[in-house]
């Protein structure tokens, strides 16, 4: 489910708890994850950023308890070919736009399978070396950001390929930032990589060499960069809680969140302590710094997070939100959209007043058309009616006409007899008498 789309509500759903009599064997589905993970085996992708010189190649070696990087940071020989062909691969095949110059920033990639107890894990260590190390680092995250990217592309691609068997996950599954152990506060720097990052990966900001400040100096140093990053709105990684975590998980996954940025020493260097133990960690004059001694650093805190207890929530916070959140994006960008229609919320009173709507609609149209077809019934009769009305009236006239002509021809013959009759009478003997005697 995307971020922001609301699934319409479910029917509540009566869980009934059944004992099975026999054996089904689904409770052996563990053992045969269990079993499938430990044949494919696990991978992370970390990054480190930080400053040259502040112990990130101690601190890798540290943690992954391997000599990845030797004494002067570069990779050890068997890792150098392949650190070659993974640049070649990635962060270098990248187009830099047109005019760009050659940055001071460079990635360099090493990778290398690790086991422990029979359990493999294919590890990549992302490094940019020069960040933070020129004169004017403006900008000097712009490479990074765009390895971040170019990874997110690369599996986007894969994805979206027809043959699409096995994918390498080359995304990064996790950052880590060194903040120079100042005492003071985060530099614009700092704040600006991890304004360009916190969206794109699982950003955990650690304190190097933090031997070098007292308790009380990491404290006040801790607060401010928390304070810092809050009000910047950076988000850090943080362990997700479930609800059926037991009382002890809850608690390691707050006090882990609280000891955020971790105050780290690394050392893979095995020293004596007084009381005569051999532990990895540094000697000073004043004293033994134990790595492995949580009441001596967050070291131990930092591993747990990354490495025993959370890697796979890391793992999966990048493929559910982070990618999800890349790959949203770029296909917007690509001006492809989505129907979210049915992601609308289910709401009983709407649909009703939705279905009122719609019947109304197809009542009103019902109406219409039986108007219509009235009104063109009529208008048929109105124009039959006025047909018959004008023949009707030529019938007339035609027969008026001819009784006219009628009446006129016996008018004509009236006179005409009346003429002759006349002449008739005046031309008579007894007229003519008549006429003589009255003279
Ligand atoms: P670049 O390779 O230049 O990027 O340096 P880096 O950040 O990888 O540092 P590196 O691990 O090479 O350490 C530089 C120096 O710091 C070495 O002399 C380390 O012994 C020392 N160093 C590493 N970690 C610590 C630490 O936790 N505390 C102290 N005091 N020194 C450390």
């Amino acid at each position: 489910q995307q971020k922001g789309q609301v699934l319409p509500k479910q029917p509540e759903l009566r869980v009934l708890h059944h004992k099975i009599s026999g054996y089904v064997g689904f409770a052996n589905l563990p053992k045969q994850w269990h079993r499938k993970s430990i044949r494919r085996g696990f991978s992370l992708n970390l990054l480190c950023v930080g400053q040259g010189g502040l112990g990130k190649s101690t601190l890798i070696n540290t943690l992954f308890n391997k000599q990845l990087y030797d004494l002067e940071g570069k990779p050890t020989e068997d890792l150098a070919a392949l650190k070659l062909e993974d640049s070649e691969n990635l962060s270098e095949s990248l187009e830099r736009p047109q005019g760009e110059e050659q940055p001071s920033v460079k990635i360099e990639t090493i990778s290398t399978d690790i086991e422990e107890n029979g359990v493999k894990l294919a590890l990549t260590v992302v490094d940019a070396p020069g960040f933070g190390d020129a004169i004017d680092n403006t900008d000097s995250w712009v490479p990074i950001v765009r390895e971040i990217d170019s990874r997110f592309d690369q599996y986007l691609d894969a994805e979206n390929r027809i043959d699409r068997d096995v994918i390498q996950d080359h995304r990064i599954h996790a950052c880590l930032y060194f903040i120079e152990p100042t005492g003071h506060c985060l530099a614009p720097l700092d704040l600006e990589f991890c304004k360009a990052v916190h969206q794109k990966c699982n950003l955990i900001p650690v304190i190097a060499k933090s031997d070098i400040l007292t308790d009380e100096e990491i404290e006040q140093f801790k607060h401010t960069i928390k304070t810092q990053l809050d009000n910047a709105g950076v988000e850090l990684f943080e362990p997700p809680q479930y609800s059926l975590d037991d009382k002890d998980t809850v608690a390691r996954c707050a006090a882990l969140c609280t000891r955020m940025p971790f105050a780290v020493v690394g050392s893979t260097s095995e020293v004596s302590t007084p009381d005569g133990r051999r532990v990895r960690g540094r000697s000073y004059p004043w004293g033994v710094i134990e790595v492995d001694n949580e009441s001596h650093s967050d070291f131990v805190h930092l591993r747990d997070l990354l490495i025993r207890l959370y890697l796979m929530e890391l793992r999966e916070k990048t493929e559910n939100v982070l990618f999800e959140r890349y790959r949203s994006e770029k296909l917007m960008s690509l001006g492809i959209k989505q129907d979210n229609s049915v992601f609308k919320e289910y709401d009983p009173e709407l649909k009703q007043k939705e279905e009122k709507q719609l019947h109304e609609a197809k009542l009103a149209k019902l109406e219409a058309e039986m108007k219509a077809v009235f009104q063109q019934k009529v208008n048929e009769k109105e124009k039959k009616l006025q047909k018959s009305e004008a023949e009707l009236f030529a019938r007339h006239k035609e027969m008026k006409d001819k009784l006219l002509k009628q009446l006129k021809a016996l008018e004509d013959k009236k006179h005409q007899l009346e003429m002759s009759y006349a002449n008739q009478s005046a031309n008579s003997p007894a007229q003519t008498k008549k006429k003589g005697f009255l003279r």
